[in-house]
């Protein structure tokens, strides 16, 4: 039997109310635990915050208020606390001040340990518990992140939305959680801004800035269009909403006639909106089942469907998410060509979820894949998903996010106060090898700015082994290597990124096969998913000298050849940072002519 402490006041109220029970320790709450594990917590506002304590993997509680005997808002999922506490997330409570709400709980039993430690507080404690959140990637406060969504660039801020649950630290409850940056490095957390309603959670979708005033809601409004995800008893529906704002996006008013288009598929979802000049006008592309369905639009409300693109193009190993379609430059040429991103999950190169692209023509309805017979991805790694690119950048650049995780685990990471990252902002051009065109990711710019102390290593001969036992002095995790190889004759070219505990990263070139691959299955904490321990390889059009960038950022790797002709982005999980890093060659050796690592702030 278990005891609890009562305060006098709980226990009056407790009385008044005709409670068996209370548990609490928070004297201003009053809860009852009803029949069938439903509990009403009753309460007067007079804090900012509800704390939820939850468990990552605990079954899913019920929660919404309650004013005036009616529901306000919808029910969310959340993760409430049975055993132990993971991490705390706050319910606000701030449209409610001063007033006696209620809160109903659906589905926890009344010896759940969340009773004991549920409060209300005026502050909520974000700062980072976690030694595996990077320094410099984007990553959530609290909570769970997915996909980058609605990015739009205006007044000189980049303006960053993604799939958010507030409420835990696994998928659920979709909103669009906000950050903002003016260098794509350094974010600020905006919170939530868009949240479910009655057609359902907010899945991805995209922003644009209406500076023609073309849907009535104002010159220069912020327009997102998201997929509105409802599960009824009956199965899933999706269909795709608009919301608008006039803040730059800090608050959204959803449109009254949402939603705005429907469909019979069940799998229709993700728009990505942006305007097609020589038409005059709107586009969107929506991701359906395996297939990609083009809209067009005059006033953002009415939409028109142009076609269809997809059937017999690329991988279809899996569901078809998270379109864009986008017009890049060629490099050395004064050639333009359109690219047509589908991410897909699963159905990757090395399992789960990954990016592939198309390069081609559109002609404002239609899109055609120039190269039918190649399926091409953007990114080597298992790791980066739902790649998308901003609206209105500056200076005619095309800068891509992905979310830096793979369906497969995404969820089984090892953090708990938030999940996922993204990927450091990539600009996108086109090459030409062999007569085809592929993508060229390259490191931002801004990463530069990021630079801080430097470490060069004088030029070196590999000839049969080498190490550099310290690669920085006070190593956080959190850092750049640039090197440039002289080939020579070596066939393979190995390179070893290790901490003192012998956790590695074995990277080599195979210059038989013209790959780089990437083994992580040493690579530290590797045994939260079978899938997780891999070994990625990515194709390398190069000459006799070698370019790498690698991006290391506590619990990730983000490797970049030629400046990203290829680009190849995976999780790490070490016990430490890795410090040391040991060449190996086969073959008649190689000069590495230059080494460089800087901090990364
Ligand atoms: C891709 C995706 C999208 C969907 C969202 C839901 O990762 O499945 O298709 O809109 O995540 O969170």
């Amino acid at each position: 039997m278990k005891k609890y402490t009562y305060t006098l006041k709980a226990v009056f109220l407790s009385i008044l109310l005709g409670m068996t029970s209370t548990s609490q320790a928070d004297s201003s709450l009053t809860v009852r635990h009803l029949v069938n594990e439903q509990n009403i917590v009753s309460l007067n506002v007079t804090a900012k915050f509800l704390i939820l304590p939850v468990q990552d993997d605990a079954p899913e509680s019920k929660v919404c208020i309650v004013k005036d005997n009616e529901q306000r808002g919808t029910l969310m999922n959340v993760r409430l606390a049975r055993e132990r506490v993971d991490s705390y997330v706050p319910f606000i409570l701030s449209d409610y001040k001063g007033q006696q709400i209620s809160v109903d709980i659906q589905g926890l039993p009344a010896d759940a340990v969340c009773w004991k430690e549920l409060k209300l507080a005026d502050s909520f404690d974000m700062s980072n518990k976690e030694t595996f959140r990077p320094v410099y990637h984007h990553t959530p406060a609290y909570g769970w992140m997915n996909d980058p969504n609605g990015m739009f660039y205006k007044d000189g801020v980049y303006h960053l939305f993604f799939q958010y649950n507030p409420y835990g630290s696994v998928w659920g409850n979709m909103h669009w959680g906000h950050s903002t940056s003016s260098d794509l490095i350094h974010w600020n957390f905006e919170g939530v801004s868009i949240v479910p309603d009655a057609w359902g959670a907010i899945f991805s979708g995209s922003c644009v800035v209406d500076h023609n005033n073309t849907a009535g809601f104002g010159k220069d409004a912020v327009i997102a269009f998201y997929t509105s995800a409802k599960s009824t008893p009956w199965g899933d529906v999706q269909s795709e909403s608009m919301a608008y704002s006039l803040d730059n996006g800090k608050t959204f008013v959803k449109y009254a006639g949402n939603p705005i288009i429907t469909s019979l598929e069940k799998d229709f979802r993700d728009p990505k909106v942006f305007w097609y000049a020589p038409g005059k006008h709107w586009v969107m592309i929506l991701a359906v089942g395996q297939h990609m369905e083009l809209y067009s639009s005059v006033n953002l409300k009415d939409w028109k469907k142009e076609s269809e693109f997809g059937k017999m193009q690329g991988a279809h190993g899996g569901v078809w998410e998270c379109p864009d379609l986008i017009e890049l430059p060629v490099e050395g040429s004064r050639e333009r060509k359109w690219v047509l991103i589908c991410n897909i999950n699963p159905g990757g190169p090395f399992g789960g979820s990954a990016a592939q692209y198309f390069v081609g023509s559109f002609d404002g309805k239609t899109f055609v894949n120039e190269s039918p017979v190649q399926t091409k991805w953007m990114d080597w790694g298992k790791d980066n998903y739902a790649t998308v690119t901003w609206n209105n950048a500056p200076d005619g650049r095309c800068i891509a996010l992905g979310w830096m995780s793979n369906w497969q685990y995404a969820n089984n990471v090892p953090t708990r106060q938030y999940r996922s990252a993204n990927t450091i902002a990539r600009d996108l051009t086109l090459y030409k090898a062999g007569g085809e065109f592929y993508l060229k990711s390259t490191p931002s710019r801004e990463m530069k700015q990021a630079r801080g102390e430097k470490v060069s290593v004088p030029s070196f001969k590999v000839t049969d082994s080498y190490k550099i036992e310290s690669l920085l002095k006070d190593n956080n995790g959190a850092y750049e290597i640039e090197m440039e190889i002289q080939v020579a004759d070596a066939s393979k070219i190995s390179l070893n990124l290790q901490n003192e505990k012998g956790e590695q990263v074995s990277m080599y070139y195979d210059l038989l096969r013209k790959q780089f691959v990437m083994d992580r299955s040493k690579s530290g904490k590797v045994d939260f998913s079978n899938d997780f321990p891999a070994v990625t390889a990515a194709p390398v059009h190069a000459g006799k000298t070698l370019r790498l960038r690698l991006f290391v950022d506590r619990s990730s790797i983000e490797a970049f050849g030629e400046d990203g002709k290829f680009v190849m982005t995976n999780l790490v999980f070490p016990s430490s940072p890795y410090n040391q890093m040991s060449f190996g060659t086969e073959g008649s050796g190689y000069t590495v002519s230059s080494f460089n690592v800087y901090k990364l702030r």
